[in-house]
C-alpha cells in the first residue's frame, strides 16, 4: 500500500507548449465517499468515473477489510455491495489508509460508531498529520478513540455505549472534519450540526441525498438526524478540478497554450482556482456546463496570457485549498509580487506545502518568502522565470505535479524527487502530461 521513500524521480525539460483535449481522473474526495456511502448503503450501487489512485484504494480495501463486497468490473467502475448502517465487521488487523487524510478522518467517523474495535494507521507523511481535530468533536459525541501524545495516528477505536448528537462550532474550515462528524451523526441520537468559519466542499452533504438521507445545509452549516437508512444509488464522478489544476496552470503560465478539460466538477466550493487564475489575467471558458451525479460539471478551456501578481485570501482560500501547490507556480510566472494570506491550513497537508513550495522556488532562482499563513511570490514575468535544478517534493503528489509543470517556464531542466505519491491522486500524470506537451520522464532509482 505504501508509497513511500524517494523511488521515483521526475526529469521535465524546459519549454514548449500545452495543447489538447484532456479527461483528468476522477475527484478524489467524491470517490472516497462513494465507496463509504455505497459500503453503508442497502443494495447495490454502481460508482463510475471512480479515481483508481492508491489514496482512494486505501478506502475501498478498508471497507472490502470490513466485510463490503467491492467489485472493480472495468478500470474506474465499481460495485459496491452495501451492508447497511449495522452490517461492517471487525477487520482482522489495522486498516492501512496509506496517504489518506480523507479516508482517516471521514472514517474516523465512522468507526466511532461501531461495535468492534479498530485500529486506523497510514504512512509516515499520515501518521503525523492533526488527528484531534476529528478525535475531540468525536469524543464528545462519546466516542472512545486513543491517540499518540501528539494527537496523530494510530487511531485506536473502542466500542461506545452510544453516541450522542452535538452541535459542533469548527474552529477550522474543513470537510473532513465536518464529514467524519455528519458521519459519526447518522448513529448517533439526534441531530449533528456543524458549523464552520468559513464554507468547506459540501460533496458529503449532496451525496448523502443522492443515498436518500435527509440533511440540512447551507454555506457553512450542515446537520444530519440519526438512524436514517442509505438507499443504493448510481454514482458518476466527475473529472477532479484539483488535478485538472495542473494542466490548468500550466496551460495559463505559458501563452500560446490552449487546453479543453472534459466534465470537471465545478461544485461552488472547488472552484477557487478558476477565480484565482482569472484574477491573475488568465483566459478560462466554462462550456456544456451540466448536471452529473448530483455534482455541476463542465468543460473547461484554458488559453495562456501574461499573468500579473494579485493577493489572496478570505474565502477564497477554503475552495482552492489544494491548489496552492500549482498557484505558487503561476505567481512565480506572473509579472509582480503575489501575496498568499489565511491559508495557514497548508502547513499540515501531505506536506507543510508552504515550506515545501518556497524552498523548491527559491532553489529554482525565485523570491519565495513564507509567512505562517502562506507566501509572498515574487514573480518575474519574462520569459524564462524560473531556473534549472533539483527540488524535493517530500513524497507530496501536489508539490511534484506543480514542480513538473514549472518546467514550461524554465531556463533549463527540472529534476524532482520523491514523486511516486503522484499515484495517490493523478494516475496517468506522466502519460497525460507527456501527450499534451510537457517533456517529462520517469526514472526509478536502483
Ligand atoms: C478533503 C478536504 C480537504 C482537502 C482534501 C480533501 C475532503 O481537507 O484538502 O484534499 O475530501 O474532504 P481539509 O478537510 O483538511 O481541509
Amino acid at each position: 500500500m505504501s508509497t513511500e521513500g524517494p523511488g521515483l524521480t521526475f526529469v521535465v525539460q524546459p519549454g514548449g507548449q500545452l495543447a489538447g483535449r484532456l479527461r483528468v481522473p476522477g475527484d478524489k474526495s467524491i470517490s472516497h465517499r462513494a465507496v463509504m456511502l455505497g459500503s453503508l448503503a442497502e443494495g447495490i450501487s454502481e460508482v463510475t468515473g471512480f479515481l483508481t489512485g492508491e489514496d482512494c484504494l486505501c478506502t475501498m480495501k478498508a471497507f472490502q477489510a470490513m466485510g463490503v463486497r467491492i467489485e472493480q468490473l472495468g478500470p474506474t467502475h465499481l460495485r459496491v455491495h452495501g451492508v447497511g448502517l449495522h452490517g461492517l465487521k471487525a477487520p482482522a488487523g489495522p486498516l492501512d489508509l496509506g496517504n489518506s487524510g480523507t479516508s482517516m478522518r471521514l472514517m474516523s467517523g465512522l468507526m466511532a460508531a461501531q461495535a468492534f474495535e479498530t485500529t486506523l494507521i497510514g504512512d509516515s507523511s499520515l501518521s503525523k498529520r492533526p488527528m484531534r481535530r476529528i478525535v475531540d468533536p468525536l469524543r464528545s459525541m462519546g466516542a472512545v478513540i486513543a491517540t499518540t501524545d501528539k494527537g496523530t495516528s494510530p487511531l485506536q477505536f473502542s466500542p461506545a455505549a452510544s453516541l450522542k448528537a452535538i452541535a459542533y462550532d469548527s474552529p477550522v474550515a474543513s470537510a473532513q472534519v465536518k464529514s467524519g462528524i455528519l458521519l459519526a451523526g447518522l448513529y448517533a441520537e439526534g441531530k449533528t450540526e456543524v458549523c464552520e468559519p468559513e464554507p468547506s466542499r459540501d460533496h458529503t452533504e449532496r451525496m448523502l441525498r443522492g443515498f436518500g438521507v435527509s440533511v440540512d445545509a447551507r454555506p457553512g452549516y450542515a446537520a444530519v438526524q440519526g438512524s436514517q437508512r442509505l438507499k443504493a444509488t448510481h454514482i458518476e464522478v466527475p473529472a477532479d478540478i484539483s488535478s485538472a489544476t495542473f494542466p490548468m496552470v500550466a496551460a495559463a503560465i505559458v501563452p500560446g497554450s490552449d487546453v479543453l478539460l472534459e466534465a470537471v466538477g465545478i461544485n461552488p466550493t472547488r472552484t477557487g482556482i478558476i477565480d484565482i487564475l482569472r484574477s491573475m489575467g488568465a483566459t478560462i471558458t466554462l462550456t456544456h456546463e451540466r448536471m452529473l451525479g448530483g455534482e455541476p460539471v463542465a468543460d473547461i478551456r484554458v488559453q495562456g496570457a501574461a499573468l500579473k501578481g494579485i493577493t489572496i485570501g478570505g474565502d477564497v482560500v477554503a475552495s482552492a485549498i489544494d491548489e496552492f501547490p500549482a498557484v505558487f507556480i503561476a505567481a512565480a510566472c506572473a509579472d509582480g509580487v503575489t501575496t498568499v494570506n489565511d491559508a495557514e491550513e497548508l502547513r499540515v497537508k501531505e506536506s507543510d506545502r508552504i515550506a515545501a513550495m518556497c524552498d523548491g522556488l527559491t532553489a529554482l532562482g525565485v523570491s519565495a518568502i513564507a509567512k505562517p499563513d502562506g507566501a509572498i511570490i515574487t514573480g518575474r514575468g519574462n520569459a524564462s522565470p524560473i531556473g534549472s535544478g533539483t527540488v524535493d517534493s517530500k513524497g507530496d503528489h501536489r508539490i511534484a505535479m506543480s514542480f513538473a509543470i514549472s518546467a514550461l517556464r524554465a531556463t533549463g531542466p527540472i529534476t524532482i524527487l520523491d514523486c511516486a505519491n503522484v499515484n495517490t491522486s493523478f494516475p496517468g500524470f506522466v502519460a497525460l502530461m507527456g501527450g499534451a506537451g510537457l517533456r517529462i520522464s520517469e526514472r526509478v532509482a536502483s
